[in-house]
């Protein structure tokens, strides 16, 4: 039996590197990778995944130079204005995560806008992950448990997830890196629990249909055990 798929993350490794291989600016690389991304949620919605979570910033990635934070925000704040309006139109409900505190006021009141103007669409559930980090999504979650008064009884995984930003998605099936790196850089730790994790070479700007297609082969043919041997798989105990 192939595996169902409902929830695709990915890690949108290697702009930086797809640009300098060609004499350009990183800049360049962001701009070619904010264009993958579109044609990857347009590719996901056809084959009818219904949730995707892609990485754009990291709560890490304030230690890049000044110029490069404010390039990747512009091209942020462009993709918003430019794109947000079509993805409505084509069904896209669109949430972010991460902390947006940290976000200048005339930036949250965007993303509340893109969040509000889409949020009636069901067809694909396009997470953008934004100064996210997993350690640092898990200890808001606890900081809001306790501030709560939740009692330590009342604290179980289902209980501490719906605390995560990622409460309204079920867990990612299948995480993909590009880029070539082989490591989680602090994404979805709690959630990626039993994903499999699918790694490539290609660099995000390469990244595109068939690529999207060969990882989620690729994924199909895995055996998800969940701790139960292959034999008890096999026999489709439940
Ligand atoms: C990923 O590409 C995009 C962001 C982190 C915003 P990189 O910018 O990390 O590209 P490389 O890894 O340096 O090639
Ligand atoms: C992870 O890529 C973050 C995003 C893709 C947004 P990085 O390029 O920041 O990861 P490290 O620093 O190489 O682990
Ligand atoms: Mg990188």
């Amino acid at each position: 039996m192939q595996n169902r798929i409902e929830h695709i993350a990915i890690i949108m490794d290697g702009n930086g590197r797809w640009a300098q291989k060609r004499g350009l600016p990183r800049l360049k690389g962001h701009e070619k990778g904010a264009r993958a991304a579109l044609k990857i949620v347009e590719t996901a919605k056809a084959r009818g995944i219904s949730h995707l979570t892609l990485f754009a910033f990291s709560s890490e990635n304030w230690n890049r130079p000044r110029e490069e934070i404010d390039g990747l925000f512009r091209l942020l704040e462009r993709f918003i204005d430019e794109e947000v309006n079509r993805l409505r139109d084509s069904g896209v409900r669109i949430h972010i995560i991460g902390d947006l505190s940290r976000f200048s006021k005339p930036l949250q009141d965007k993303i509340s806008f893109t969040v509000t103007t889409t949020e009636a669409n069901t067809d694909l559930h396009l997470a953008i992950a934004m100064n996210y980090g997993g350690r640092d999504e898990i200890v808001r979650a606890v900081r809001s448990l306790v501030s709560s008064g939740e009692k330590p009884e009342g604290i179980d995984e289902k209980t501490f997830s719906a605390r995560l930003d990622t409460a309204f998605m079920p867990d990612p099936d299948l995480m993909i890196r590009t880029g070539g790196e082989w490591r989680v850089s602090n994404f979805l730790l709690w959630q990626l629990a039993y994903t499999e994790i699918y790694f490539t070479d290609t660099l995000w700007p390469d990244f595109d249909e068939r690529a999207l297609d060969d990882a989620i082969t690729w994924f199909r043919a895995r055996q998800r055990r969940f701790g139960k041997t292959p034999e008890q798989v096999e026999d489709g105990m439940p």
